[in-house]
């Protein structure tokens, strides 16, 4: 089994009959949902609440009923991956360039559990380039405004055209080496009129799922 399977399944462990859940994109979260799918198989009833169009499909695929935010009262759980994770549980989200839906369910859940395999792990966050979710208009201003933070921005491309988000924006990756103060960076970024959001997640994980030596680790 792959590090990213031997997590992402492991998640599911918190799972319970009757919760919400918040099911997060990309490639170890798949191992979640395919997991979650399993359990409503065997009966359980769990509602899912999604992070992107993609997660949607898959969850439907799977037969996990989902859920709109107007017809629950809270997210019991939501799980997801990650870009890099730092020793006090920040992270940088965003690559599959879901992070705006992903913050969104993260700060809207009980508790939000990271699945990321031992590449992940940083002593400083920013190797990963940021990802900043931004408006198309005026993406050329937001840019130049984003870059003075110490970055080089570069608009993600999808072959030769701009990457459009779920929500019909662009995303700059913005190369910071390393980010010295996680929090004091994602408000400054949001402060920037044109940036939806970013990619900083601090202070947001409750318990982080990995792999050290080949085992199975968690974090709180
Ligand atoms: C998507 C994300 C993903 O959680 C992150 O990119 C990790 O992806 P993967 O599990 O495929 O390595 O933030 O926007």
């Amino acid at each position: 089994m792959n590090e990213k399977q031997m997590v992402g399944e492991k998640a599911v462990e918190y799972i319970k009959d009757g919760m919400v859940v918040g099911l997060g994109t990309g490639s170890t979260a798949y191992y979640t949902i395919t997991k979650l799918g399993e359990l409503v198989r065997n009966g359980f009833n769990i509602k899912g609440i999604p992070t992107s169009e993609q997660t949607a499909a898959l969850a439907v695929e799977q037969g996990i009923t989902l859920v709109d935010f107007k017809d629950v009262n809270q997210i019991d759980v939501a799980i997801d991956g990650a870009d890099e994770f730092d020793a006090d549980l920040n992270l940088i989200k965003g690559g599959g360039g879901a992070l705006l839906r992903e913050k969104i369910i993260a700060n809207a859940a009980s508790i939000f559990i990271v699945i990321a395999d031992s590449s992940k792990g940083a002593k400083k966050l920013g190797a990963f380039p940021l990802p900043v979710e931004i408006v198309t208009f005026g993406a050329d201003m937001t840019t130049k405004k984003i870059a003075e933070l110490g970055c080089e921005p570069k608009l993600r491309l999808t072959g030769n055209q701009p990457f459009i988000t779920d929500n019909g924006n662009y995303i700059l990756d913005c190369d910071f080496k390393h980010i010295e103060s996680p929090k004091e960076m994602e408000l400054q970024l949001n402060k920037i009129p044109g940036v939806v959001e970013n990619g900083l997640f601090v202070n947001m994980a409750d318990r982080l799922i990995t792999i050290e030596n080949g085992e199975l680790v968690e974090k709180t």
